[in-house]
Parts: C-alpha cells; structure tokens; sequence
C-alpha cells in the first residue's frame, strides 16, 4: 500500500517537472502533532451503475431513439461511471485535508465512501472510529423548526438527552441564527442552514468529519468561527476532511491538500505547493 503522509509529499509523474512559482512566505501554521493513521485508503475504485442509460456504442443517435420506440424497446442498458480510480492515501490524527479538483473529478464521492455510504468497486477504506458526513444535504428536515433540529441532530450523533442539554445554547449561539431557531428551516437562508447544519455537528468531537462544501454558503465571519472549529478538532487529535472550491479557506484550514482529478490523485501533499500547482492548471 502506497502510504502518501505530509512528510512524503507525493506528485504523479507529469507534475514533478513544473518549477516551484515564487510566493509570499506565510507565517508558520499551528503545528499539531500528527498521531496514528486514522483512515486508510487502499487502491479505492467507486463505480456508479447508471440503469436506463445510453451505452457508449448507442449515444444520442435519433435514429436509433426512433428504433427503440418502433420497436417499444425501453433502454434496458447499463451504463458505468468510473469516479473513483485507484486512489491511496494514509490520513492521521491531528490532519484537516482540502480536497480540491474540478466538478466531477471524485470528490464527493470519494468523501461518501471514506463514510462508507458507497462500497468499493475494487480495493478498501479502513477507518479508526465512526466517519461523519456533513454535507449540504445533511439530513435535517426543512419542515421542522431549528429548535427540532438541533434535538433530532444531536440524537442522530448518538448524544444522550443530558449531553444535548449541555451542548443546546452553545450550539444556538454558535449558529448565530438567533430568533430564527424557531422558525422552521425552509425559512431560512441557504447560509443559515449551512451555519446551523455545522453548528450541530461540530458539537460532538468527531474522531473523523467530512465535509463537503457545507461551509460554502456561510458569510466571511462564519467562516472565521468553521475554521476555529476545524482547528479545535485538530488539535482535540481528530482527521478533518474538507472539499471546498473556495481554495482561501482550504489553505487557511488545511495542513495538507490532495488534489483530485478525473478520479486520481494528482498530486497530495503541502497546501502551497499543490494549490499553486492547481491554480496554475
Ligand atoms: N449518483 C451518481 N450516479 C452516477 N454517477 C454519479 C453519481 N454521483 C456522481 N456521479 C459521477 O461521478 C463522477 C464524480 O462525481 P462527484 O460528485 O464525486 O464529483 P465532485 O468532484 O464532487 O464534483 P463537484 O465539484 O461538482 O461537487 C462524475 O462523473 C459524476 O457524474
Ligand atoms: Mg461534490
């Protein structure tokens, strides 16, 4: 198994000759002592099997469209998409890594099936503890009040009635909603369900969270407070992931960036370096 930690930051063979672009120097992160391997990734392959799809040899042809209706032959095929080709990394204790890359290049994906929601086509995830997801999508119901949510969140966690009493105010407080707890979700702003969504589940110290693009919607003092939150979780020793196409948040988060493209790694190691390398591509 290839094992890609920050000390042996890893580029695929095309990229090794570009020059190094000139930059400011920043001033020295927080270092946070890197512990044992929480997640590990080994040669992952994700497939989708996509039902009713035109195969490759039958696209987008009218005529044979025509055909299958002449003939009332529905589309009986199969069609694969291959999102997630190979991919191997080593993530420890104490690590928040960026996933960047472009639309469709395997993020989420590769995200949902460190959280084991997709079984591998070929190859393996190994976790230490129990992934979260927070996604846009995280599963909060619109109907139900801020307040319900927050109780249904917590429960969901695995919280127990007396830890969601303790966490309730810091988690209205830390939203930022105000009054707004009340009122069902579906009134809300896209960016106060985002703050409310990680306000829940940052409340419970996560041994590995995902999150995938939950902090876009979020205003610049909301992401101030998520990047505190992501550091505290750090340093509490757990593994944060975090896809975002925002690269300023994922180089002030992050102490490692992998970069996806069309499903491989193409480049894993320090965020300088591989975001320049990105924004160059
Ligand atoms: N449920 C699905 N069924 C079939 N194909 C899918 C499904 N979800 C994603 N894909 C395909 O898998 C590939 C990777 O998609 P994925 O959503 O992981 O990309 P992404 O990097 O998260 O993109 P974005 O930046 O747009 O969020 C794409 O080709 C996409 O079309
Ligand atoms: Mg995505």
């Amino acid at each position: 198994m290839a094992e890609l930690t920050k000390e042996s930051s890893h580029v695929a063979q095309e990229e090794s000759q570009e020059p190094k672009p000139a930059k400011k120097p920043k001033p020295p992160k927080a270092t946070v002592e890197l512990g044992t391997p929480t997640v590990i990734v080994d040669n992952l392959h994700i497939v989708y099997k996509v039902y009713g799809a035109a195969s490759d040899s039958q696209k987008g042809n009218a005529a044979n469209a025509l055909m299958r209706i002449v003939r009332r032959q529905g589309r009986p095929q199969m069609k694969e998409v291959h999102a997630v080709k190979g991919v191997s990394f080593v993530a420890r204790h104490g690590e928040a890594i960026g996933i960047v890359g472009r639309n469709g290049s395997g993020k989420s994906t590769l995200l949902r099936a460190i959280a084991g929601l997709l079984p591998p086509h070929k190859g393996a995830v190994y976790t230490d503890g129990q992934p979260s997801l927070l996604g846009v999508n995280a599963a909060l119901m619109k109907e139900l009040t801020g307040e319900r949510n927050i109780v249904l969140g917590c429960y969901a966690m695995g919280m127990s009635p007396g830890e969601l009493r303790d966490k309730y105010d810091e988690i209205v407080d830390f939203s930022g909603i105000g009054e707004f707890v009340q009122f069902p979700m579906s009134t809300y702003s896209s960016g106060m369900g985002a703050r409310l969504r990680f306000a829940i589940s940052s409340a419970k110290t996560h041994d590995v969270l995902l999150i995938d693009e939950a902090l876009a919607t979020g205003d610049r003092e909301f992401k101030k407070r998520s990047q505190k939150r992501i550091k505290q979780m750090r340093e509490s020793a757990g593994t944060v992931f975090l896809v975002a196409h925002n690269l300023d948040v994922i180089e002030d988060t992050c102490s490692r960036v992998i970069w996806l493209h069309k499903g491989k790694i193409k480049m894993d190691g320090d965020p300088t370096e591989v975001l320049a390398a990105y924004n160059k591509a």
